[in-house]
């Protein structure tokens, strides 16, 4: 048994905001973590007396966060970052499909692999729903890389039979029969779980989504990804490709691919009655408002999401998306409400649940997103750099939610001084996120 201390100044937000949750900023406590769970959390003194022998780590110069939770992000596109100007369908083409085809070389797929473990990790995200290549070859490599890193991943197979490139294309057999083998060789095996992920409706057809299917329904505990109402065009591709669907999120649901297991990435153009059916299926969606601002895709319907009662979460969509940092996810999350006439005013805790206990929710993970006693500890601690704007404009904050929106304006990866996921740091081939604790 392993028992350490933890003394900080600890800012988490354990229930909804939404729906009148609060904050939760405690200026020093103690978290005892035993084995990566979070066994206590007090003072100092009770810490102490619970665990004699432990070790005690100060962590009060900077603020402890719990890990941040990311439902949406490309594991081939790290390379295709940066990629503006130009609208879902034409940067497809353009940028991420011929950097996708590159996946098929195992080498070049375990140095993407390692290069978004690590910008994970940096920005402080320790769980993610990572919708992966094309190539099972590509899947077999991330899937080791992610198990040696340590960080809870769900990913899957991509697939889709039309409309991409040839070389990317599978077969409904193919799609089920690989599946089945990276099901069995990686689901459950330590933080690893699999999600089946149809690329999107417009290059699937109706048989690849009854493959799908039967994956998704094999066994209760895989999960479902794909992406929806992200841009219009394609929302008027897919009603002339399933001229039979009632609407975009029916592509799916005709198969029966909608459930508390699925996460729907973007959902930017829904029609009211997907938003109902969302609600009613238990779906969530990964809000991804970078890469809606930089695809040009829209401004996200966040009022018309929470009155529909659908969960929402945040992803950080790289590479349709600028990178990997949740906290800039936040920001963008408000920026786009402010933007909007009916836009939701988004608080600093709004930002953090949605950053952590909303993703934790999305992918099924209770033991994540906050930081109390039965939690794991999988935490980031913030910490500027001395002589940074960020250090001196925190340093100023009048209250814990003043320090929250500080942190939401001017955080980025560089501020991001360790990471532990069940109390262990993630171990990274490329470097890694570290800095000892301090007792200063
Ligand atoms: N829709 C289908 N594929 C993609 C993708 O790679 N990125 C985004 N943003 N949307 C998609
Ligand atoms: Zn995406």
């Amino acid at each position: 048994m392993r028992t350490t201390i933890y003394r900080a100044r600890v800012l988490d937000v354990p229930s909804d905001p939404f729906t009148g949750g609060q904050l939760r900023s405690d200026e020093d406590v103690a978290l005892t973590v035993t084995d990566g769970t979070i066994t206590g959390r007090g003072s100092l003194a009770e810490a102490r007396v619970g665990a004699p022998e432990a070790e005690v780590l100060d962590l009060r110069a900077g603020i402890l966060l719990p890990g941040f939770v990311d439902t949406h992000v490309h594991y081939p596109q790290v390379r295709a970052i940066g990629g503006l100007g130009m609208p879902l369908l034409d940067w497809l083409d353009e940028c991420a499909l011929p950097e996708e085809e590159h996946m098929a070389d195992a080498g070049y797929a375990g140095q993407v692999a390692d290069e978004l473990l690590a910008g994970l990790a940096q920005a402080g995200t320790t769980t993610a729903l990572v919708f992966g290549a094309h190539q099972a070859s590509a899947m077999d490599v991330f899937f080791a890389a992610a198990e040696g890193s340590g960080l809870r991943i769900t990913a899957g197979l991509v697939v889709g039979d039309r409309l991409l490139k040839d070389t990317l294309h599978t077969t409904p057999d193919a799609a089920l029969s690989e599946a089945g083998r990276l099901i069995e060789t990686w689901h459950g095996r330590g933080k690893l779980r699999y999600a089946v992920t149809p690329r999107f409706s417009l290059s699937a057809t109706d048989e690849l989504l009854a493959a799908c299917a039967q994956t998704f329904t094999s066994r209760e505990d895989l999960y479902f990804t794909s992406h929806v109402n992200e841009n219009t065009a394609e929302v008027e591709a897919v009603a002339e490709l399933f001229p039979h669907a009632a609407h975009y999120l029916d592509t799916y649901d005709r198969h029966g691919l909608l459930g508390p297991r699925s996460v729907l990435a973007h959902n930017v153009h829904p029609v009211p009655a997907e938003l109902a059916r969302m609600g009613e299926t238990g779906v969530s969606v990964a809000h991804c408002p970078s890469s809606n601002a930089s695809l040009g895709s829209g401004l996200f319907p966040m009022r018309a999401h929470l009155d529909a009662g659908v969960h929402v979460a945040l992803g950080s969509d790289v590479g349709g998306g600028t990178g990997f940092s949740l906290i800039k996810e936040g920001l963008q999350a408000y920026f786009a409400q402010q933007a909007r006439p009916d836009g939701v005013p988004l608080a600093p805790e709004h930002l953090l649940h949605l950053a952590t206990v909303a993703g934790a929710h999305a992918l099924g993970l209770d033991q994540v997103g906050h930081l109390s006693e039965g939690m794991a500890f999988d935490a980031v601690w913030f910490r500027p750099q001395e002589g940074s704007t960020a250090e001196a404009v925190l340093r100023s904050a009048a209250s814990a939610g003043d320090a929250l929106a500080k942190i939401f304006a001017l955080g980025t990866p560089a501020d991001v001084a360790q990471v532990w996921v069940a109390g262990e740091a993630p171990r990274m081939r490329r470097r890694p996120p570290s800095c000892s604790a301090d007792p200063g």
